[in-house]
This record gives C-alpha cells, sequence and structure tokens, in this order.
C-alpha cells in the first residue's frame, strides 16, 4: 500500500526549514509513496518548486496538502492549521508539547495522531530520528559564528607586521550536543576555549576537541541520571555553581552557554554579578534563551547590551542555516515516517517499539503523552 505525505510550506514567522528536501521526497516516492508540497514550500531553503517536481513530487495548494495521510513539518501548526487536517490522519512535527500543551489539545479533538520529534528518545537506535541534535548541532556551529561577528576581536592568534594579537578567549557552558560543536567551531576560528558542565563524564570529550575543561571546587559526583543527562543542582550547589564560575566568566571575550536539563528551566549560569565582571565589548550568545536562559539579562529573540557587554538571545538559528537544517531535518523525519510503516508499507502503530510509543503525543482523540495530559489539563 502506498500512503500520501503533505509538506507545507512553514507559517511560523521567520522559519525558512522544510521538512522534506527533493531527495528525501525521491526516497518516499522510490518506496511507493506519493508527495504532496505546497505551492513555495521551499523558498526559505533555496528549494525551487521545479526541484520538487523533479524528485516526482505534485505541487498543490495548502488545503491539498493538509488533506494527506502524514503531514510532515517543522514548526507546530497554527489552529486553523489543526482545523484543517483530516480526521485520522498523521501528524510528524516539532511540536513544543511542555510549552504549549493547547497544540496538542486541539491535535487530539482533530482525531491527528501526532508525533512531536521533541518526544523521540535519545537511545542510540533512534539517532537518525534526533531531530533536535541534529537541530542543536546546527545551533552551536551560528551561535560562535554570531559572536565571532560581534566581537571587536580577532578570534585566532595572529603574528602581523605590525604585531602579534592574542587569540580571544571563548567559554561554553554546557558540554552537550550544541555545545561540543560550538567548541569544535570556536577551535576551529583559533580561539583559545574552555567548556564547564556539570557531567564530569564530558571532560573527555571536551579535551579531545582540543579545549581545556573548567573544573569548579564542587562536588560534582553523581550527577549524571541514567539517560546521561544532568541532574538538576540544589539551591545551595547552586549558588556556589554561579559563585565559582563568575571569576572564570570575568577572563573571557565569549561566553556561549547551552545548559539545560529537559524539561526544566534553564539554569542561570551568568548573572548580573558575572555579567558585571565582563570586559567591555565582550560577548555572551544564550542559546538556552526559549528555555529561560543562561543569562539574567538574555531578552528571548533579541540582542541587548548590558554594561557593554554584548547579550544575543537567539530563538531559531537552525532556520539561518536552512538548507543544511532543512536537509538534515527531513532525513528524522523521513526515519520516523519509514519507522511507522509495516513491510506491506502501511501506517502501523507498533506498541511495542518504544520510539514510537516514546514519540506518540496524540492518539485516538486522546493525547496519550502523561505529563503534556498533565500540562493541558491545566491549561
Ligand atoms: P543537551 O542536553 O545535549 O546539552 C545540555 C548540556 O547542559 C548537558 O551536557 C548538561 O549536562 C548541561 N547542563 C545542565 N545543567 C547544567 C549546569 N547547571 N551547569 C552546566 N552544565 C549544565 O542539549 P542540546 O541539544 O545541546 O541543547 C542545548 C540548548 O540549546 C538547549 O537549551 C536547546 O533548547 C538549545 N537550542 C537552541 C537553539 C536556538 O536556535 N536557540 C536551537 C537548538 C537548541
Amino acid at each position: 500500500m502506498s500512503i500520501s505525505i503533505g509538506v507545507p510550506k512553514e507559517t511560523a514567522e521567520g522559519e525558512h526549514r522544510v521538512a522534506a528536501i527533493p531527495d528525501v521526497v525521491s526516497r518516499y516516492i522510490k518506496k511507493g509513496h506519493s508527495v504532496l508540497v505546497e505551492r513555495g514550500a521551499g523558498e526559505g531553503s533555496s528549494i525551487s518548486d521545479a526541484d520538487f517536481e523533479s524528485a516526482g513530487a505534485r505541487i498543490v495548494s495548502r488545503e491539498e496538502v493538509l488533506g494527506a495521510d502524514v503531514v510532515v513539518r517543522v514548526q507546530p501548526p497554527a489552529k486553523q492549521e489543526i482545523a484543517a487536517l483530516r480526521s485520522g490522519s498523521t501528524l510528524i512535527s516539532f511540536l513544543q508539547p511542555l510549552d504549549s500543551p493547547d497544540v496538542a489539545k486541539d491535535l487530539a479533538a482533530r482525531n491527528v495522531t501526532a508525533f512531536s520529534m521533541e518526544l523521540v528518545p535519545r537511545i542510540s537506535r533512534a539517532q537518525k530520528m534526533d531531530a533536535l541534535s541534529a537541530m542543536a548541532n546546527i545551533a552551536g556551529y551560528k551561535a560562535v559564528v554570531h559572536a565571532a561577528v560581534a566581537l571587536p576581536k580577532y578570534f585566532p592568534l595572529l603574528t602581523t607586521a605590525a604585531g602579534t594579537v592574542k587569540p580571544a578567549n571563548v567559554l561554553v557552558l554546557g558540554a552537550g550536543v550544541a555545545g561540543l560543536q560550538a567548541i569544535a567551531t570556536a577551535k576551529r576560528l583559533g580561539a583559545r576555549v574552555s567548556a564547564y558542565d556539570v557531567r564530569e563524564a564530558v571532560k573527555e570529550q571536551v579535551e579531545s576537541l582540543g579545549a581545556s575543561f573548567v573544573e569548579l571546587t564542587l562536588d560534582m559526583a553523581d550527577m549524571e541520571d541514567k539517560a546521561g543527562y544532568a541532574k538538576a543542582l540544589d539551591d545551595e550547589k547552586a549558588r556556589r555553581q554561579t559563585e565559582l564560575l563568575a571569576p572564570v566568566i570575568a577572563k573571557q571575550d565569549v561566553v556561549v552557554s547551552t545548559a539545560l536539563i529537559p524539561g526544566r528551566k534553564a539554569p542561570v549560569l551568568i548573572t548580573d554579578e558575572a555579567l558585571k565582571g565582563m570586559k567591555p565589548g565582550s560577548v555572551v550568545v544564550d542559546l538556552a534563551a526559549s528555555n529561560g536562559g543562561n543569562c539574567s539579562q538574555s531578552v528571548p529573540g533579541e540582542t541587548v547590551v548590558v554594561g557593554g557587554v554584548t547579550i544575543m538571545a537567539p530563538l531559531n538559528l537552525p532556520s539561518e542555516t536552512a538548507v543544511h537544517a532543512s536537509e538534515l531535518y527531513s532525513r528524522t523525519v523521513m526515519a520516523m515516517v519509514f519507522e511507522m510503516l509495516d513491510d506491506e508499507g502501511n501506517l502501523a502503530f507498533d506498541e511495542e517499539n518504544e520510539v514510537i510509543t516514546g514519540s506518540c503525543l496524540c492518539r485516538g482523540g486522546q493525547i496519550v503523552n502523561e505529563r503534556v495530559k498533565q500540562l493541558a489539563s491545566n491549561s
């Protein structure tokens, strides 16, 4: 059997990505499925309608796309877009389930089987579906590029006839996916890079990238849970942590912060006190701004200057790198679509498959994720 896969043009402001690129379209088609792409869907990613057509897609109206068996997208659909989805159809997208439980409510009411790319478990088998990591990687890279542009200094050590300039000092707070890519990018640009994380297990990874690991005199034993995520610090440890970090931050030209524990508010690591210690002209790029921010003065989506320090809090760096972000994102989505199909190519819900059950947000007219159900009932 074959299914129809709909690829709408994203409607969220500033969103340039698309959930299927032509190469992915041709792979769907090779498996016998049909792909309906909304006119202009690829514009933001430099993909023309003709490119999609050459890959075998049909260019159709928005209405037709939203009527497909499976709709794939990047950002959560708006209310009127949910209403246009076919009852009984499947949606695969970032759905921000913890921040926007109302979207889940509306999808359940519309009887859409919805899979949230944020909920894909971070297990080895699901790596090819791990859209969050794919996007975090891009964000880590782009954060450093932004910092390099904003910093009124060179990143590398340069010896010139006019004298030698010292390399910039770059500190990365949180050495997860985004953090490790930020370290690698800052190193490539020639900066002197150090990084800090509560999980001591990442020390080796940080050092293997040629950066130094910042060790604070803080007992950090047992800071990692079974899934490999950091545990939250108690109030006293968190206070001590920011106190100890302040003098480290003061020495930096650039701080890129990425610290987060999934499902929690981001810890404030760059306090007002720490900012006061930074040299004018220094730059902070706070990647955790959408979760409250790692910097006390971050304004989500904006760049502000406080005491001479430029503080950037970009919310959608992957969209700024739309060509590659769309390429990588659409592959993770394709892997999800294929994960859902049985041997005959029919959509099947395998109750034994933890990727499917873990990422499913709504099914049978209900929100099936317990945490989101709770949030939705309080909203
Ligand atoms: P991750 O979970 O791989 O990494 C977060 C790291 O923070 C972990 O290594 C964790 O141990 C560390 N951490 C947690 N609490 C800490 C603390 N108190 N002190 C020091 N380190 C601590 O997450 P990932 O995928 O790298 O994402 C990082 C951040 O980037 C998230 O906030 C995510 O939402 C954001 N992001 C932002 C984008 C943007 O355009 N602004 C795009 C993609 C991701």
